[in-house]
């Protein structure tokens, strides 16, 4: 079922990334703003929310959809769809090309299925519990486990001011312990870099479920391991790296206190 599951929500993301690349090319207006002023929403992912919400629920009307921008719908078969509807919506914004479509399927609370597609390059990452992780249907791998000193570690910022504070005052302490520091600006695509060994890992407070639901999964198939946690503000933190050398990654955030005692 995992794979069936998978297939579909790659066919869901393909038909939005066709809609968000066309949105892209007119030009992208702010159409409100969220948790603060830079936690923007465009006209892009509500429209694209909406085409992935009738495209899996034309297919399987009795499942439950739970979507960023809130068009969320109770269903009776178990399976749950979990759809950001463009993650990077400040790339996308300003053209940088690293924003995605994320849609993951969940059987009975636990996702079976997930797919993260770069809009902006095409890249499609997909995965399906149990069968691996692919990107462009080429499995992927996650890096070999190196030095702390030698890991480069994604990461990304909250939209509010004091989760930024926090942010850059964990930061002072992580940066001096590691290769270095990247802020791609797209949780679902971090995920994914850790799965096909662009980076060594990622960690970041104030994610959300949609965020981090398909590449997590993607990750996790192509040998990563990861850790859900709650953060210094009391948001949803996660770290994510390669299983293998994952348990020092865990150790340096706890030793530093990147998210908290
Ligand atoms: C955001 C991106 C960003 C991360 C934020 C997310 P959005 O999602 O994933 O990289 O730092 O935590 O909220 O708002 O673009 O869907």
């Amino acid at each position: 079922m995992s794979a069936e599951l998978r297939d579909l929500a790659l066919e869901a993301a393909r038909a939005a990334a066709v809609l968000v690349g066309e949105r892209r090319a007119v030009g992208v207006e702010v159409a409100a703003t969220k948790s603060s002023d830079v936690d923007v929403v465009t006209e892009a992912d509500r429209a694209s929310e909406r085409l992935i919400r009738e495209f899996v629920l034309g297919r399987r009307p009795d499942d439950a959809f739970l979507g960023e921008e809130g068009d969320d719908v109770a269903g009776t078969t178990g399976v749950r769809w979990v759809v950001d509807p463009i993650d990077g919506t400040v790339n996308f914004l300003y053209g940088i090309p690293a924003y995605a479509v994320s849609v993951a399927a969940e059987v009975d609370g636990r996702v079976e299925a997930g797919v993260v597609l770069n809009v902006a390059t095409g890249a499609e990452y997909a995965a399906a519990r149990g069968l691996g992780a692919t990107r462009d249907g080429n499995p992927i791998q996650t890096r070999p486990a190196a030095p702390m000193s030698r890991r480069l570690l994604a990461t990304g910022f909250g939209y509010a001011e004091e989760a930024r504070r926090l942010q850059a005052d964990g930061l002072t302490r992580l940066l001096p312990r590691v290769r270095d520091i990247r802020r791609f600006g797209s949780c679902a695509l971090d995920l994914c870099a850790v799965a096909e060994g662009t980076v060594d890992g990622y960690l970041e407070e104030g994610v959300h479920l949609w965020d981090y639901a398909a590449g997590a999964l993607v990750a996790q198939e192509a040998g990563a391991a990861y850790r859900l946690g709650t953060g210094r503000w009391g948001g949803q933190s996660v770290v994510c790296g390669p299983a293998e050398g994952f348990a020092e990654l865990l150790e340096l955030v706890d030793e530093i206190g990147y998210f908290g005692e």
